[in-house]
């Protein structure tokens, strides 16, 4: 038998599959049980992921740097716009308001998943590996269910692996997100319903014209793409933080992140997993609904499976709205296990974090990527960050992706007739105004 690079182990009966031909063959599934959640297991030495953590900056170029324990054969099927090697940036000024409002003395780390050149969030990694191995694979047709940025990611990154793609939307996708997937002649519909019924009427479409449909935040090519942010971090600042801020749609960080300890057990670079802090706008928070009660009720038994389900949930983040959170079992099982906590942020507040982060760093977050920044702010005032933690938030998208949310973001424009309406401008006037906002939420 000719020595393979990687199989697909089934999590549920334990059949290997043998490689990508077989799992498209079956439509992803496991050919024994029909189980649709598997295990990428290399066929090589885990020790050699030291050599690839040790790399300098300039030796890393994408998540390609990590060939060797990703999904794909040939090197020169692999797609890139050098996504995935992308800065932490240390983030002093909420070091500073932890002390001076908390008396805590914190790191904090921001993921700049903005700089991320396809498209400029944290599905850029997934759609690189997602398109590369499907090229490989002699994949020509596909399809996705999205509420906004997978769909903008995986247009580009497919185009570029000439792979055609239908994108499956709900009604209240951004404007700017169609007309994204658009121009790279990618198909989009949009479906008259919630993103529980685009999911639905893709997975349709997939059956009726069998053409494989992106596996959600389980497939192998996502989990696979998105653990390398772990190797990331240990190579750019040595460690793992020991909380992890994401906003929390569908929940794929996490288990990219299990994916990725499970990668390096025993080569004692990585302790626990972090504290998981998920946090869900509130506009659309069913995980965090179903979280709180658990909580309240001390997790009885069958705890997991109990969550609500919110129809047409109305957000002012179409990206993270998942009303109907099928993966609620597994995300809430990581968060319990590393003691995380599942919250919301109050989303009328999201234009004055994204003002305040742009004044302090000059980096242009995005909606989804201020849920994550305001769950910070929320997770100290709830008491889920501690004296000495160091905490990682991951940016998950910059702020090109809503056009919309950058008009918000207006706020010193000034109309003017001539230069008498005008005055000295000293920018640090506003450095108070802004933290008074963040503040006011807390009074
Ligand atoms: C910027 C950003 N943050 C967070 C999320 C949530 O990701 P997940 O579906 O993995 O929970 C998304 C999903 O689209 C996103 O685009
Ligand atoms: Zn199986």
């Amino acid at each position: 038998m000719v020595h393979k690079k990687f199989y697909l182990h089934c999590t549920q009966c334990g059949y290997d599959v043998p490689d990508f031909g077989e799992w498209f063959a079956h439509m992803q599934k496991c050919p024994k049980c029909g189980c649709t959640v598997v295990d990428v297991q290399y066929n090589r030495d885990n020790k050699e992921i030291k050599d690839l953590i040790n790399a300098k900056n300039g030796e890393a170029t994408s998540v390609w740097h990590y060939f060797d324990f990703l999904p794909l054969n040939d090197i020169s099927n692999a797609i890139s716009r050098g996504e995935g090697v992308i800065p932490l940036d240390n983030w002093k000024f909420l070091e500073n308001y932890a002390k001076k409002t908390y008396g805590l003395t914190i790191k904090v780390h921001a993921y700049r998943n903005d700089l991320n050149q396809g498209t400029g969030t944290f599905k850029d990694v997934a759609a690189a590996v997602a398109a590369s191995v499907l090229k490989e694979n002699g994949v020509k047709e596909y399809c996705v269910a999205s509420t906004g940025n997978i769909a903008n990611a995986f247009a580009h990154y497919l185009a570029e692996a000439g792979i055609s793609l239908s994108v499956f939307v709900p009604n209240d996708a951004l404007i700017a997100n169609e007309a994204e997937v658009n121009s790279y002649g990618q198909r989009l519909y949009r479906v008259d319903g919630d993103y529980a019924l685009a999911k639905k009427v893709a997975a349709e479409y997939s059956q009726k014209f069998k053409v494989l449909m992106s596996g959600g935040n389980t497939d192998p090519m996502r989990v696979e793409a998105k653990k390398t942010m772990v190797f990331e971090w240990l190579r750019q600042i040595g460690e793992v933080p020991n909380v992890y801020v994401q906003a929390l749609s569908g929940g794929t960080g996490p288990i990219a992140i299990e994916k990725a300890y499970k990668d390096l057990k025993g080569l004692g670079l990585v302790d626990k997993m972090p504290r998981f802090i998920m946090v869900q706008p509130s506009g659309c928070a069913p995980m965090t609904h179903g979280w709180e009660k658990a909580k309240e009720q001390g997790f009885p038994e069958g705890w997991l499976n109990q969550y609500p389900i919110y129809e047409n949930p109305v957000t002012k983040v179409p990206t993270l709205a998942t009303g109907k959170p099928g993966t609620y079992p597994i995300i809430a099982k990581l968060v319990k296990e590393t003691s995380g906590e599942i919250i919301e942020f109050n989303e009328t507040h999201l234009v004055d974090v994204a003002r305040l982060i742009a004044f302090e760093t000059t980096v242009r977050i995005g909606p989804a990527a201020a849920i994550a920044v305001g769950g910070f702010f929320e997770s100290l005032h709830q008491g889920h960050i501690k004296e000495g933690d160091h905490v990682l938030i991951n940016v998950g998208e910059g702020v090109r992706r809503a056009p919309d949310f950058v008009e918000e973001m207006i706020y010193t424009t000034r109309h003017i007739n001539s230069v008498d309406d005008c005055e000295r401008f000293d920018r640090e006037d506003l450095r108070s105004q802004l933290w008074n906002k963040i503040n006011q939420i807390y009074q």
